[in-house]
């Protein structure tokens, strides 16, 4: 009887440490410390998301951090890349991903989204001397896109889905590279980052146009594994970010001017 106890004691202390030691990280509520969130991207869609000295900085970034902050959270946002981030948030290995991402019906089937955070469309960046003019002149173009984006579905929309002259990267800036070298007649990505580029580039000679019957408004949004339990916490965060000025502050920092809050509101 008495060595019965020995052992019990032991073996239900034993179990109480290890589950003190698997909690500590994980437990919820209560002021106590949440778990550390992981947030995966594409760091190659300046401003909103890019490498400086190996640290992923931009918009997207800040705006993450301050509704993690205000929704109680801790984060650590790692470069995965643009196809690899959605197989992250698929299988659960991330718990959520910021990158520029567009709040659509295909994406919705698998994904859950925030509310939307920013408005966005695409735009054609083309050499200054290109005589493209709207969106129906890509037609017998050689176009660059990001693989998997609004992009290559807007242009695919217009040049149809096999199309050779469409020319499919893995991310942004090797679409750019490929303008630039001559292998393209122009690129269709998110407005805000090709007009930073030729704003940042203007010894390129690029420009930007723009083809509001060809390109739709998009809007971003934070995305989620589906049934997420973060989704309802960062969508009141953001709200409140938006209310509280913290919103415009970070906007502000990146674009200079103050946020048009009145046109998120879809
Ligand atoms: N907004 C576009 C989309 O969702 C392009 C986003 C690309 N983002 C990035 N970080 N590369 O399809």
């Amino acid at each position: 009887m008495k060595k019965f106890k020995w052992w019990a004691t032991l073996i239900v202390s034993a179990f109480l440490l290890v589950l003190s030691a698997c909690g500590a990280s994980e437990t919820s509520g209560g002021g106590e410390k949440k778990k550390k969130l992981r947030v995966v991207t594409d760091a190659a869609y300046a401003p909103f998301e890019y490498q400086d000295k190996g640290e992923v900085v931009g918009f997207d970034v800040d705006f993450i951090k301050a509704v993690a902050k205000q929704a109680g959270y801790e984060l650590k946002v790692e470069h995965v890349g643009w196809d690899p981030l959605f197989v992250e948030i698929k299988g659960k290995t991330a718990d959520l991903a910021v990158s520029a991402i567009t709040i659509n019906d295909d994406r919705k089937q698998t994904y859950d989204f925030s509310v939307p955070y920013f408005l966005s469309t695409n735009k054609i960046l083309i050499p200054k001397d290109s005589d493209i003019k709207s969106a129906a002149d890509l037609k017998d173009k050689v176009v660059a896109v990001q693989n998997g984006t609004t992009g290559q579905e807007a242009v695919e929309t217009l040049l149809g889905k096999e199309n050779k002259n469409v020319k499919k990267f893995k991310d942004n800036n090797l679409a750019i590279m490929e303008l630039k070298n001559g292998g393209a007649d122009a690129v269709v990505a998110d407005n805000t980052v090709i007009e930073e580029y030729v704003k940042n580039n203007p010894n390129e000679n690029f420009i930007v146009i723009e083809d509001d019957g060809a390109f739709e408004k998009e809007f971003y949004g934070v995305l989620f594994p589906k049934e997420s339990k973060l989704k309802v916490e960062f969508d009141k965060a953001i709200k409140e970010m938006m209310e509280n000025g913290e919103y415009a502050k970070i906007y502000k920092k990146w674009f200079k001017v103050d946020p048009d809050l009145t046109e998120l509101k879809t």
